[in-house]
Formats: structure tokens, C-alpha cells, sequence
């Protein structure tokens, strides 16, 4: 089945490419405000026409929103508060800064203000990625567990054209590795089959904007750092 998106009304002012670019970002305060089906579902069909290895189009997606995102975040609210260790590969120690960095701008001043020895407002504020940060819609981003590198290279690509689209329709969004810590959990909620691997999470839904947290921008490594360029 082919799909070609038709184009929604809810966009008076489009964005350019390079504004919707500029203006994602992780959101991580939502609003309860539902969003409209229709958005999601275009954004969905845009993100098909990301390029894969021989077409494969191997990204699996599962979305949920009203009961069925309630009873996710509750299932994964409980296991991370019972204290249950989460499965996430640990990073390699050149990239710790990152996250050091990171979790100063979340959890600091510029962020949601948490002070560094109140750690009963941290671990409360960690818990937040489980209830997706209050998205009315959360997803799940999954791959056969056959596939290779390459593969998630595509389902990267889709990930980051629904986000764009959702951007360009103003609708916030995160990605959250955190959630896929207990796969377990996700797998029995969403009967995921066995051969599924589960990548992440994605929340999904209008930004809170009165939360100082959205207002963050991380920043960014030079191309110069990142890209070897060769001409001759
Ligand atoms: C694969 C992936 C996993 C992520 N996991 C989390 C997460 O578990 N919790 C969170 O708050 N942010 C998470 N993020 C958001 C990143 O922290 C964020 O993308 C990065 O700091 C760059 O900031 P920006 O998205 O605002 O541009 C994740 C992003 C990606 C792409």
C-alpha cells in the first residue's frame, strides 16, 4: 500500500525546513490537551518515505493515547518506583560529560530547579520519563531483532521525520531511551512479539510552555569535530 500524505489545514503558517530543524526539541513537560488524530496520522505517513536498506522499512511503531497510554505509563511508573535495575547499556566513559552536562540543564536552575542534594526530587523527576513527562500520546519504537545497524540507521530516519512533522504541526516530542529500560513491561502491555527488539520511546503531545525545562537547548558539537571532509 502506497501513502501520500494529503496535506492538513492545521498549518496556516508552514515553517520552513530549516525553522522546523531549528525548533525541535525535547519537550519535557506536556499539557493533558489531546492531539488530534489527524496530525498524528499524517506525520506517520510522512515518515514512511524515509529511505531504508533495500526498502526494507523495517521501523515498527506501536502508538498509544487515552486507556492504553494510561495503562502504559502505569505499568512502567511501577516497575521503575519498585526499584527494578533498568536495562540500559551504560555509555562508554568518553561520553559521560554528555550526559553530566545534560543532567545539569534538566535538573539545575535552568531546568526544573531541583537542588543537587534533594535526591527524593530527582528520583521523582527521573520517574517522570515514565509517564512520558504527562504526553497524552506516547509511542514505542520497535525493529526485528534480525536486522542490523544499518537497519536502525532507517529507523532513526523515520523517527526524525515524524518528529519534524509533528514540530512543523507544533506538537513537542521526546525520545526516551529510559522507557525501553524495561522492556519486559512494554513487551506484556503491547503483546510486542518475542522477535521485537524495542528501541525506545516517544512522548508525544503539546508543550507545557510555562515549564522553564522546554526552554533548553543542548548544545551541539561542531561540524569540524564530528566530519572528516576530504577534497584532494
Ligand atoms: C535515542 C534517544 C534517547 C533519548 N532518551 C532520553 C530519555 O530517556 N530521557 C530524556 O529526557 N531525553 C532523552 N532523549 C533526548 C536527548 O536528551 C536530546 O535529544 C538531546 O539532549 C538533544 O536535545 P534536543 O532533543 O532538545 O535537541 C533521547 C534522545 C534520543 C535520540
Amino acid at each position: 500500500m502506497t501513502t501520500s500524505p494529503a496535506p492538513i489545514p492545521h498549518n496556516i503558517y508552514p515553517m520552513t525546513f530549516e525553522e522546523t530543524v531549528l525548533i525541535r526539541h525535547s519537550t519535557r513537560r506536556f499539557l493533558p490537551q489531546p492531539v488530534p488524530k489527524q496530525i498524528l496520522h499524517h506525520a506517520l505517513s510522512l515518515a514512511t518515505h524515509a529511505p531504508s536498506n533495500s526498502n526494507i522499512q523495517p521501523w515498527r511503531f506501536y502508538l498509544l493515547s487515552g486507556a492504553a497510554a494510561d495503562r502504559l505509563k502505569t505499568a512502567l511508573v511501577a516497575e521503575a518506583s519498585s526499584g527494578a535495575e533498568p536495562l540500559i547499556p551504560p555509555l562508554p566513559d568518553d561520553c559521560k560529560h554528555f550526559r553530566s552536562e545534560l543532567g545539569k540543564q534538566v535538573y539545575g536552575e535552568g531546568g526544573l530547579g531541583i537542588a543537587r542534594d534533594d535526591i527524593e526530587g530527582r528520583r521523582a523527576a527521573v520517574l517522570r520519563n515514565f509517564d512520558f513527562f504527562g504526553a497524552p500520546t506516547a509511542a514505542i519504537v520497535c525493529m526485528n531483532n534480525t536486522l542490523s545497524k544499518a537497519d536502525a540507521v532507517s529507523v532513526g530516519m523515520y523517527l526524525q521525520t515524524f518528529l519534524l512533522s509533528l514540530t512543523e504541526a507544533q506538537v513537542g516530542s521526546c525520545v526516551e531511551v529510559s522507557v525501553a529500560g524495561y522492556p519486559d513491561v512494554i513487551r506484556k502491555c503491547l503483546s510486542i512479539p518475542e522477535d521485537m527488539d524495542i528501541i525506545c520511546g516517544v512522548a508525544i503531545g503539546y508543550e507545557d510552555e510555562s515549564m522553564v525545562v522546554n526552554r533548553l537547548r543542548s548544545r551541539r558539537v561542531s561540524v569540524e569535530e564530528t566530519t572528516v571532509i576530504l577534497e584532494d
